[in-house]
């Protein structure tokens, strides 16, 4: 689904770049130029990147060696 109609950046490349690293709006900036434009996107993409540093961190529990 597309987040950022002005730079056609959808929501698997807002994911894409937080699991590689990107934290924040201004890091979606430097990276995809997400809401660079009229700005309308940029609670959404916020949500992308909150959605998707929740989902990684269950995911990370789910492969928690507690014998470790
Ligand atoms: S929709 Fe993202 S800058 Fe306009």
């Amino acid at each position: 689904m597309y987040i950022c109609i002005c730079n056609q950046v959808n929501d698997r490349q807002i994911a894409d770049a937080v699991r590689g690293g990107a934290r924040s709006l201004d890091d979606l900036r430097c990276e995809l130029d997400v809401a660079t434009c009229c700005g309308k996107c940029a609670d959404d993409a916020r949500r992308v990147v909150e959605n998707t540093l929740v989902a990684a961190a269950a995911d990370t529990s789910l492969y928690y060696d507690a014998t470790a």
